[in-house]
């Protein structure tokens, strides 16, 4: 970590926890926060900063806690309020910081909110609290507008009553209107119930979408794909607009009224880097996740653009970068990695990768993407999972798949399971030690019967696995004074090659080329991603140099 008395967050590295398939202690075969509790050493001594844990909240589980019914509830599924305040406080014993997941753009359909604006019908005040409108066409027969779900078909479910509301996710998650003052006032309230529990901050989930255009006009028409063309920013009816940062103000505010630089982290997806970074200005959010890193084809060129314009534009409003390569959405990196041809991510659209999957040649990307994730400057997350060198489950069977994008894309989208499937931690066969010894329950999703190789177990101690490739990294980037937050100098190489250098004494070399390439001048190398030729790093391999 930096030498300065700069703010944790600035530099810190946090683990994803999601939490129904880390750990399972009630022998339920779902994740729980018991599970979370017996696994602190384990995170203790991967050497992370702090758990962003996935939503806990009670939840008819819908969109697997994503539609939070009581806010101020844990599911008991995962376990009580009381376990939460255990776990806060033993994990800060350990050392370890915790951010629980908001989810302010919607609530479940099973919310008290929700349930009286039903009940008391069109035209309600109840119902101004989300986004209830008459529909177009005969007999308001059609939806009021063309916006789309994002998991598939529209974004307006009709009533018996004649109305419609908003969800621009599943019909399980209306959107909230965030125009009205009973909806600012209770989530400020929400954040304060969880920050005098000891929580140390907030991801917050889809931080860009609250505020709707007052009109709820059609999409606007799709711009021509221009792929290598400079990024626009789009004026859009329902994605970052504007007046967010209204919002983020007053939630800075409230984290500010509590001791120990409490802070929040954005899942908030931009058209362009400046548009990102307004949503981390000093009287906003503190940091952003930065999805162009994870977004990114295995490609020295468009990696280093996004390094730079991320560094640019966040240094510009003196906000942290933050880096991630993998999480509970998306296709597990070495999956991604591992095909002939890593494309670029389009946001907003399905990941298709083509043809199969070589995991040798993801996993060693993996391991040097790695390397070169934690020598950035500023923070990083590290997705559960990610440090066992799990790859995505692209074979689960349709039967067990439940991930609502399934059924909303007309099975053309398996979804997101494949990247949540239960953490191996131990033993031969499944459950792998997910669940305590003796369980019948079986894991919530099937894990693969070769997931032995993938177990805690099978990595701890075990020198060059990725679970000690990942603590060695840690351990130097706490000892290291040139890593975490600051700034870096990139050195000339030929193209294929990233190489930058930290101060004090250090360098980061990642080879993304085809060819061998010879190290530059070193006292010692720290650590490297795979053996290196003398001196000679090969592809997809990455070095830290001391200088
Ligand atoms: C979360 C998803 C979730 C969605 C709706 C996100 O972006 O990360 O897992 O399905 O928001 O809440």
């Amino acid at each position: 970590m930096s030498t300065s008395t700069a703010p944790w967050w600035r530099d810190a590295v946090i683990y994803q926890v999601y939490v129904r398939s880390f750990a399972d202690g009630n022998g339920d075969g779902v994740g729980d926060i018991a599970g979370i509790r017996s696994r602190l050493p384990y995170l203790k001594s991967l050497g992370v900063d702090a758990i962003w844990i996935n939503p806990w909240y009670e939840s008819p589980m819908a969109d697997h806690g994503y539609d939070v019914a009581d806010f101020r509830q844990i599911d008991p599924l995962f376990g009580t309020v009381a376990e939460a305040e255990q776990l806060i406080e033993e994990a800060h014993r350990h050392g370890i910081r915790v951010i629980p997941d908001i989810v302010p753009n919607h609530t479940s359909d099973r919310h008290a909110w929700f349930q009286t604006a039903l009940a008391a019908g069109p035209g309600s005040p109840e119902r101004e609290r989300y986004v209830f409108r008459t529909g177009r066409g005969t007999d308001g027969a059609e939806p009021p507008n063309d916006w789309v779900s994002c998991f598939g078909g529209p974004a307006w479910t009709r009533l018996p009553d004649g109305e419609w509301y908003l969800h621009l996710f599943a019909p399980e998650q209306p959107d909230l209107n965030w125009r009205h003052p009973d909806v600012r006032a209770e989530f400020e309230s929400i954040l304060r119930f969880w920050f005098s529990r000891g929580v140390d901050g907030f991801r917050i989930d889809v931080a860009h979408g609250l505020i709707k255009h007052p009109e709820l006009p059609d999409l606007p028409p799709r711009p021509e794909a221009a792929p290598d063309g400079p990024r626009q920013h789009l004026d859009h009816p329902h994605w970052d607009r504007d007046e967010v940062h209204d919002v983020y103000r007053a939630w800075r505010r409230v984290a500010d009224e509590f001791p120990g630089d409490r802070s929040f982290v954005a899942e908030a997806w931009a058209d362009t880097p400046e548009r990102l970074a307004a949503y981390v200005r000093r009287d906003g959010l503190h940091t952003a996740f930065n999805f162009d890193f994870l977004m990114s084809s295995w490609d020295a060129k468009d990696l280093r653009a996004v390094i730079d314009d991320s560094l640019a534009m966040l240094g510009a409003v003196g906000a942290p970068a933050t880096w991630v390569l993998s999480n509970h959405d998306v296709m597990r990196h070495p999956s991604r990695y591992g095909r002939r041809v890593v494309r670029r991510w389009v946001a907003n659209e399905p990941y298709r990768p083509e043809g199969a999957v070589d995991l040798a040649l993801g996993t060693r990307r993996a391991r040097a993407a790695a390397l070169l994730m934690l020598a950035l400057p500023g923070g990083a997350y590290i997705y559960q999972g990610e440090e066992l060198g799990l790859p995505e489950v692209e074979d689960l069977p349709e039967s067990v798949l439940q991930d609502p994008v399934w059924e909303r894309s007309g099975h053309t989208d398996r979804g997101r399971d494949g990247c949540r499937v239960p953490i191996p931690w131990s033993g031969r066969s499944a459950p792998y030690g997910f669940s305590p010894d003796g369980t019948t329950a079986e894991p919530w999703l099937p894990q693969p019967a070769d997931w032995a190789e993938h177990s805690v177990a099978a990595h701890d101690g075990v020198e060059g696995s990725m679970l000690e490739l990942y603590r060695a990294a840690l351990r130097l980037r706490r000892g290291l004074p040139a890593l975490g937050d600051g700034g870096l100098a990139w050195l000339d190489t030929p193209a294929g090659v990233l190489a930058f250098r930290r101060e004090p004494e250090f360098v980061c070399v990642v080879n993304l080329s085809a060819e061998p390439y010879r190290l530059p001048g070193h006292a010692s190398v720290l650590l490297a991603s795979g053996p290196l030729d003398d001196g000679v790093l090969a592809p997809d391999r990455a070095a830290w140099l001391a200088t």
